[in-house]
């Protein structure tokens, strides 16, 4: 992630980086004067750069010093400029550094004047000799091939002045009658050419025509003239420049007789230049054209230079303005490049703090899991020793000889019991509900008539506190719902009023119907709940600021139940006014009937152990047995009275497995499921009776083994008889006496237990014998036949065993075990350990195929188990 945000930046920088400015070239221009000439000369080059955005100037001007120009040449070097341009001074002064730039490998353009060096890379500029020698004819014609003349030379040194002057003095010598009278240099200068013209004056000289190597002399040499009164005399110049101030006006205006266009073309030259950098062809020798001026032609040639000016003046203009916008372009680039810097920081920030949050939530959550599981372990570990305690406790209240004080300690005990036990199975049932295991047991019921029911269990605890207590439900109300959730919703909601309502308070519990949905209220005037508080009194674990105790789970319950309902939990409530917890759930939920839950509802069949959490492997009887299983045995009480079932369970608990059933026909049912060790029934009952019950149980194979108590009112012999007739064990007459019945009880499990230890130890036959019920004789003589027909066949395992005789695993284990005291694939290891014993006595088969014989897959485990069985190894039989 952050790597990806340093490349996102970078990439953004360097776009950002990137653009015009990175120019490729750096052209140098070294000039050697300071003047309009040079002026229009270098704002030609820059114009020529518009079209170039890799080409930089830079401009050195040396005002007419050779010592200067050479030290800016040698500035221009070290800061390793791509090409020079340069205007040497003079032709010889400064060969020398011009010389160190070629040699350093800088290309070098002489323009306009030169040097006397060959190293240069090319040259351009006008003709100065065709210049001098173009003013020297006009002036002949001028003067009629007749008069004098004199000459102001440029600077000395310099190849213009020297080229202008031969072409001069070379025009003049075709013309005998022209006397050239004077020459003097004025360096090029205005001031210069009007000094040398007013000495020349003060000497009386006698002159025509002055010719002034350039237009500045040329009027400065006027101006000389004009000062000491001479009138009659001419002057022409070089340059013609179209600007204002320049030799053309001065022609136009006839202050000039003539002058010549001296071109400056600073777009030929960077066309040369960027030529040579690019190595593109061009010629090393570049001459300029000129025209000569005069006054015939230089309006007009002003006129057309106006127009180029203009055009030059609006394209500077323009430049001007897109220079503008490309810095303002730049500013914007910086300044998205520091808003997209800013927002992915933001993003990363952003991205950074969500992870913590999660982080953080996760470990809440892993935290307050870890609490919930450490809660059901706990509660796992408190149910036994809760239920040691309830069940004796239940028993020994009961007793008669209990004086008034012990029986109001002992109902302490009872009642802080209960208090623990439901908090136990609260704890367990949010379990469930988190790991998805809690179902709906969907019933149909009343609710205003449950609503009543549940709301009288408050009525003596709200007397004590004086708290008034009203419900407000219709007539009925019928509903499809889990019963016992929307109980333990209610019961908790009412606990909490109860809880948090004072002395004198009021409570009223209320059910509506609002279209096809039901609304049930419970609202107290107790101390209410803080505002802030209330988006979380539902979470687990949470408890209010004000709360008295308990574990915060009781409403998360209240919650998780609603839910289950597609129903919704929320709470109105203001701090010292009260509360008000509103229900709404659909009236009627979608989905079958639970026949459990209708079973519970109205013929109530309830296992003692229905342990959700214990893993599900524990749950499946194999040969693997939970010892407590074993050790404890089960008794399955049917009677459709719940006093008595209670009484019998209380009575029982303690040392039985106590399932419970309403009727013969769902204890039936039940037997078949769970097998049970014993089962006691009363006679008369709805649906199905005892007797029906016990005849239906007796031949049962998967059941009939099971030792039946029957119990009832009648005491009649002739009604012993039918019992007894329809297969009952035995018979105990109420009232019974408690003991007598645990004894019965005892007694029967304990002859089963003897049966089938005589089973397994001695001869099968006598045991057989002692079978009295003929399904159990017709089961038996069945499971030695299977027995012996797979006697040979390893892949005969527990499944085909229940498959073939027609049992469930659950049954065919509780069958076999009830009766012989084996598990069935022990019984089976035996009889082919038998086998293998008569085999290894009477024939001659090797120890690995007797094994193989008998359905061993390994002669090697054969022999543990024979060992383990005879204590003598197979081998030893020989
Ligand atoms: C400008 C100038 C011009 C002249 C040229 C000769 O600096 O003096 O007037 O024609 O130089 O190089």
């Amino acid at each position: 992630m952050k790597q990806h945000l340093y490349i996102m930046l970078l990439i953004l920088l360097l776009s950002a980086c990137s653009g015009n400015n990175g120019k490729k070239y750096v052209i140098g221009v070294s000039q050697c004067s300071e003047d309009i000439w040079r002026d229009k000369l270098n704002n030609e080059l820059v114009m020529s750069t518009y079209q170039y955005d890799n080409v930089t100037l830079k401009f050195a001007s040396a005002n007419d010093n050779d010592k200067l120009q050479k030290q800016q040449i040698e500035q221009f070097i070290k800061e390793g400029i791509s090409l020079l341009i340069v205007s040497p001074n003079q032709i010889h002064t400064i060969s020398s550094v011009i010389d160190k730039a070629y040699d350093a490998g800088i290309p070098v353009i002489l323009f306009d004047r030169k040097t006397d060096s060959g190293k240069y890379t090319a040259f351009m500029g006008a003709d100065n000799y065709e210049a001098g020698h173009e003013m020297g004819q006009f002036i002949a014609q001028q003067l009629g091939g007749k008069g004098n003349v004199v000459e102001i030379g440029g600077l000395k040194g310099s190849s213009p002045s020297i080229e202008r002057d031969r072409g001069f003095t070379d025009a003049m010598k075709a013309y005998p009658g022209i006397r050239i009278v004077d020459r003097r240099y004025a360096d090029w200068l205005k001031n210069r050419g009007e000094a040398v013209m007013d000495s020349m004056l003060r000497q009386c000289m006698e002159i025509d025509y002055v010719f002034a190597q350039n237009d500045r002399m040329a009027v400065g040499a006027l101006q000389a003239a004009e000062k000491h009164g001479v009138k009659d005399l001419k002057f022409v110049g070089i340059d013609a420049l179209p600007v204002p101030g320049g030799g053309m006006e001065s022609v136009r205006d006839g202050r000039l007789m003539a002058s010549y266009i001296y071109p400056t073309r600073g777009d030929l030259v960077m066309q040369l230049a960027l030529n040579i950098l690019e190595k593109k062809p061009y010629k090393r020798d570049n001459y300029l054209k000129g025209t000569l001026v005069t006054s015939n032609n230089a309006n007009a040639l002003l006129l057309q230079n106006e127009e180029i000016m203009k055009q030059t003046a609006r394209l500077q203009s323009l430049h001007g303005k897109v220079d503008n916008y490309l810095a303002q372009y730049n500013h914007q680039k910086v300044y998205l490049v520091l808003f997209s810097i800013i927002v992915l920081l933001l993003v990363g920030i952003m991205i950074y703090v969500y992870r913590s949050i999660v982080a953080r939530h996760r470990i809440e959550e892993e935290t307050v899991a870890a609490k919930l599981q450490f809660f059901t372990n706990i509660s796992h570990e408190l149910r036994t020793p809760l239920t040691l305690i309830a069940d004796p406790v239940d028993y020994i209240i009961h007793d008669s000889n209990l004086n008034a004080q012990q029986r109001d300690m002992l109902q302490i005990v009872q009642r802080n019991v209960a208090v623990l036990t439901r908090l136990v199975s609260e704890i367990l049932d949010f379990r469930k509900v988190q790991n998805g295991k809690m179902k709906l047991h969907l019933s149909d019921f009343d609710l205003a008539e449950s609503m009543r029911q549940w709301f009288s269990l408050f009525a003596t605890s709200a007397q004590k506190k004086n708290i008034s207590l009203q419900l407000e439900v219709p007539e009925a109300l019928s509903m499809r719902a889990d019963h016992d959730k929307l109980e333990r919703i209610c019961y908790n909601l009412l606990t909490n009023a109860m809880k948090y309502t004072p002395n004198g308070g009021r409570i009223t519990f209320a059910a509506s119907v609002e279209g096809d949905k039901v609304r049930i209220t419970v609202s107290d005037n107790g101390i209410g709940i803080a505002h802030d508080e209330q988006p979380y009194i539902f979470n687990r674990f949470y408890q209010a600021k004000n709360a008295e105790h308990g574990t915060g789970i009781g409403l998360a319950l209240v919650k998780a139940f609603t839910e289950l309902h597609h129903g919704l939990a929320t709470v109105e409530s203001r701090e010292g006014e009260g509360s008000r917890f509103i229900i709404t759930m659909p009236l009627r939920q979608a989905g079958e009937l639970s026949s459990s839950r209708s079973e519970q509802a109205f013929s109530p069949v309830v296992e003692t152990v229905a342990d959700e959490d214990v893993p599900n492997q524990a749950r499946h009887i194999d040969d693997l047995v939970l010892p407590d299983e074993t050790a404890r045995p089960e008794v399955l009480v049917i009677d459709d009275n719940s006093d008595i079932r209670a009484y019998l369970r209380t009575a029982l608990s303690s040392i039985y497995k106590v399932s419970e059933a309403i009727d013969g026909k769902s204890g039936l049912e039940m037997a078949r499921r769970i097998v049970p060790d014993l089962i006691i029934s009363d006679i008369m009952m709805p649906v199905m009776d005892g007797l029906e019950f016990c005849s239906q149980l007796k031949q049962d194979k998967a059941i009939s083994h099971i030792p039946v108590i029957l119990l009832t009112a009648r005491s009649l012999d002739d009604q012993r008889v039918e019992g007894y007739e329809h297969g009952a064990d035995a018979y105990i007459s109420k009232p019974f006496s408690l003991r007598l019945l645990l004894s019965r009880i005892d007694n029967l499990i304990q002859s089963r237990k003897k049966l089938s230890q005589l089973f397994s130890n001695s001869d099968e036959n006598d045991v057989f014998e002692k079978l009295s019920n003929e399904t159990d004789k017709t089961f038996i003589t069945q499971l030695r036949k299977i027995i012996q027909d797979n006697l040979g066949d390893s892949e005969f395992n527990v499944e085909r065993f229940g498959d073939e005789i027609g049992l469930s695993r659950v049954q065919l284990y509780r069958k076999v075990k009830a009766l012989t005291g084996h598990s069935p694939v022990e019984m089976l290891r035996k009889a082919r350990l038998m086998r293998a014993r008569h085999l290894l006595q009477t024939t001659d088969k090797s120890v690995s195929e007797v094994a193989y014989a008998v359905g061993f897959s390994t002669p090697s485990y054969f022999s543990k188990c024979y060992k383990e069985e005879f204590d003598l190894q197979p081998a030893q039989e020989r």
